[in-house]
């Protein structure tokens, strides 16, 4: 069963939706409970879904019958056929390319290269200081990711790559009141926004020069995930575009975001934090860590899987329903939108004991909850493909900065956050360094 408003007071939830999504999102579930419908014409409407069983079925069960939602048009405009929004055989083809690159036997050629990254950025930190945290998280993860991915190309282009993405999901955002325009309309549309435009041409042309010296240079060493997605030329050049771009963005803003909220939360939580350095200190003795050590931070894994349950970086994931479906109880008319928020789920008081509280021993040991309870990268086979990855690194840099400095939000800051393509905070976060060691760790 269903419940939800109709009429003027639908309309005004739209508002409101318009204005703060993930807000609006977390009072429709208490005003109306875990399965609520809110019309958006005569025959569709989005419904908001949040018990486990609801995300099995649409992500899993039944995942023939939906597709990347409505919502993802924009972004579709500047990401094109890349994995994240290409449905179909496009879709099929490239995550064949990309999937097993990140599979898990590979992940360990990643490490040396993340941690490297990682340690060089928390060397520069002087004692004292006030850094921007969610900027710094960025540049890292940024760095990672091209780094990892495509080689050092990347390294000079750090900052004008982070803010043309940056300025390119801003447009994203800004054309989602706008998607009724369909496509063509919205690529039409992004070309009067100055911004959308100057972040398109500055990540293209990074991206041709990318390529170009890399088909310059020919293959040589161990083959990163580039020459892999540029082996016998499988993707034409317009989709292989797509994808490093896909990759780049979805690679780096949503670590970035588990990485700074964690931080804020260590700040918020000292007994938690001492006990991450404790095991830090443990395990590595003043050594960078590497992949082997991931399985050896249980504690480490547990702080971050806590943060993105109560900050999951992906705040919603949005399905078009391609016919009629009754999702357990729920009748989705087909062209309506089905939203699995795992920000409602991960805060489910059913599901999670004393929900809004930071524990991360929930994650320790045997966890006896629903398979789709804790849903931060997804599920079905569009589930992430760099979930690997992403936990990999999330934990390599939290044990290097641990390992070597503490971070204090300044007093008296509060962090609002912000839901957009990705849950983060609102603005800059002002954190002061006190390093626990030498630069060099
Ligand atoms: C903490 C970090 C991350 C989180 C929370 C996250 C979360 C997610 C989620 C929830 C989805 C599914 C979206 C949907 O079903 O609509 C997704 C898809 C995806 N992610 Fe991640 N992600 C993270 C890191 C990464 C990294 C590091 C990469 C690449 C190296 C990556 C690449 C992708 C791609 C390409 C997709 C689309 C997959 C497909 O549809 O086949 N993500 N991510």
């Amino acid at each position: 069963m269903t419940e939800g408003p109709s009429g003027v007071e639908a309309a005004r939830w739209w508002a409101r939706m318009m204005r703060d999504p993930m807000d609006a999102y977390g009072a429709l579930f208490r005003r109306y409970g875990d399965a609520v419908r809110l019309p958006r014409d005569r025959r569709r409407a989005l419904f908001l879904l949040s018990r486990p069983e609801h995300a099995e079925h649409v992500l899993v069960a039944k995942q023939d019958n939906y597709v990347k939602a409505f919502t993802y048009r924009p972004l579709r405009v500047f990401l094109g056929d890349g994995l994240l929004t290409s449905e179909g055989e496009t879709w099929r083809r490239h995550r064949r390319l990309v999937q097993p690159v990140l599979a898990q036997r590979h992940l360990a050629a990643f490490a040396p290269g993340m941690a490297e990254v990682a340690a060089r950025a928390v060397a520069r930190w002087p004692d004292g200081v006030t850094l921007d945290a969610a900027a710094h998280m960025r540049r890292v993860t940024l760095d990672i990711v091209g780094r990892v991915l495509f080689g050092s190309d990347l390294a000079g282009e750090s900052d004008a790559t982070g803010r043309a993405l940056a300025d390119l999901q801003r447009s994203a955002v800004i054309g989602l009141g706008a998607t009724f325009l369909g496509d063509a309309g919205l690529r039409r549309a992004f070309r009067l926004v100055p911004g959308a435009r100057r972040a398109g041409g500055q990540l293209d042309g990074m991206l041709r020069r990318v390529v170009d010296e890399r088909r310059a240079a020919g293959p040589g060493g161990e083959p990163d995930l580039l020459d892999l997605l540029m082996r016998d030329g499988e993707l034409p050049d317009a989709e292989l575009r797509d994808e490093v771009l896909t990759l780049l963005l979805a690679g780096h803003e949503t670590t970035a975001a588990a990485l700074t909220w964690t931080l804020i939360l260590l700040s918020r939580y000292p007994a938690a934090r001492d006990r991450v350095e404790a095991e830090v200190d443990e395990v590595l003795g003043g050594r960078d860590p590497g992949a082997e050590d991931v399985d050896r931070l249980p504690w480490t894994r547990a702080v971050l899987s806590e943060s993105m349950r109560l900050y999951p970086p992906a705040w919603t994931i949005e399905r078009d329903a391609v016919a009629d479906d009754d999702v357990a109880g729920a009748e989705v008319t087909a062209g309506s939108t089905v939203a699995i928020s795992p920000y409602l789920l991960h805060r489910n008081p059913d599901l999670w004991p004393d929900p809004e509280g930071f524990r991360p021993e929930r994650f320790l040991g045997e966890q006896d909850r629903p398979r789709h309870a804790y849903l931060p990268f997804g599920g079905g086979r569009r589930i992430c493909v760099g979930a690997g990855f992403a936990t990999m690194e999330a934990v390599l840099v939290l044990a290097l900065v641990s390992r070597s400095v503490r971070l204090d939000l300044a007093p008296g800051v509060a962090v609002p956050s912000r839901a957009e393509v990705t849950l983060r905070p609102a603005g800059p976060v002002p954190m002061l360094v006190s390093r626990r060691r030498s630069p060099r760790g």
